[in-house]
């Protein structure tokens, strides 16, 4: 079998995957991505990758339909070509909110978007802060599920920390916000938050203390940016001074950037997951690179080396 490494980018994150590719010195594949007239998508990979070690590098945002179905056919295009083995590298891995059957009659969109991908062919999984970390449990292949959190800590690090909280918009996210308070050694908060709609959240109070202190918030997901928005919000209320929110997977959907720029929230920091445009947003964002993280988990998942130490 010919074991070496090849990258193929979908058209979701086109820039990432090309840094990706620098960062590692291995250029992507040539690759025939179109769609028909009526719409569907075309895939032809235009390099051999027979008994080879395949990398697919796609986000399922922005467009998460057409973006997932995309990986899907370029997954099959693989497994058709007697590829190796297929690894779905997914920055942003979509769907992942719907992971629990907590209405009547509705979906479980982790769990169709896991079972996709084995039908699929992928063999293994490589993501980025999932959304829940049990959404692991999904698959019967390995996932690897990194964290954006030393890449946004390394950025905090170099600002002026002194009387600064880390707090998380909702108790879902206090795993995530603890992490940073460790690494940075800052006392941590946590808002109390209701979610009223897909779009529409109420925050209701604070479990510790923010008073007279600079805050920076961590999510996950902005979405529509309601939740950090509205963290923001009670934070002012509850004397809490300069706040910075951070998010790794900066959807930016609908009102979001109108409700950072209505908000108490001074500067955003998100990663470049998605493929984005904020420079004419009107808001202060900061986008820091994973490009790095997943070039050296991309090499060490090659060469069959540990995943865990990348984050010791
Ligand atoms: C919620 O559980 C997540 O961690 C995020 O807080 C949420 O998905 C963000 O969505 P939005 O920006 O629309 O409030």
């Amino acid at each position: 079998m010919n074991f070496d490494l090849k990258l193929i980018s979908g058209t979701s994150n086109v820039p990432l995957a090309t840094k990706i590719a620098d960062v590692m010195d291995h250029p992507l594949c040539a690759m025939n991505i179109s769609d028909f007239p009526d719409g569907e998508t075309f895939v032809q990979i235009l390099e051999d990758v027979r008994g080879r070690d395949v990398f697919i590098i796609q986000s399922t945002a922005p467009n998460p339909n057409r973006s997932l179905m995309e990986l899907l056919i370029i997954i099959d295009a693989a497994r058709r070509s007697s590829a190796g083995r297929i690894t779905a590298v997914m920055p942003c891995y979509g769907y992942a909110r719907q992971d629990k059957k907590d209405q009547p009659r509705v979906p479980i969109t982790a769990k169709l978007v896991a079972n996709l991908l084995t039908a699929a062919g992928a063999d293994r999984v490589l993501t980025l802060d999932f959304h829940a970390g049990q959404i692991q449990g999904f698959f019967d292949i390995p996932v690897d599920n990194l964290f954006a959190y030393p890449v946004i800590s390394e950025y905090l690090r170099h600002l002026d920390l002194e009387n600064t909280v880390i707090c998380s918009p909702d108790v879902g996210s206090i795993k995530l916000a603890s992490s940073f308070a460790r690494r940075l050694d800052l006392p941590l908060a946590t808002v109390e938050k209701t979610r009223l709609s897909g779009s529409k959240v109420k925050a209701t109070s604070i479990i510790g203390t923010v008073k007279d202190m600079d805050v920076v918030l961590v999510d996950d997901i902005v979405s529509t940016a309601g939740s950090l928005a509205e963290a923001a919000r009670v934070i002012a209320e509850h004397g809490g001074r300069k706040i910075l929110a951070c998010a790794t997977h900066g959807l930016l959907a609908g009102p979001a950037i109108q409700r950072i720029k209505d908000s108490p929230i001074n500067k955003l920091v998100i990663t470049d997951t998605i493929n984005i445009n904020t420079e004419t947003s009107g808001v202060e964002v900061k986008v820091l690179s994973v490009a790095e993280l997943l070039a050296q988990a991309i090499n060490r998942i090659h060469h069959n080396e540990s995943i865990s130490s990348l984050f010791d």
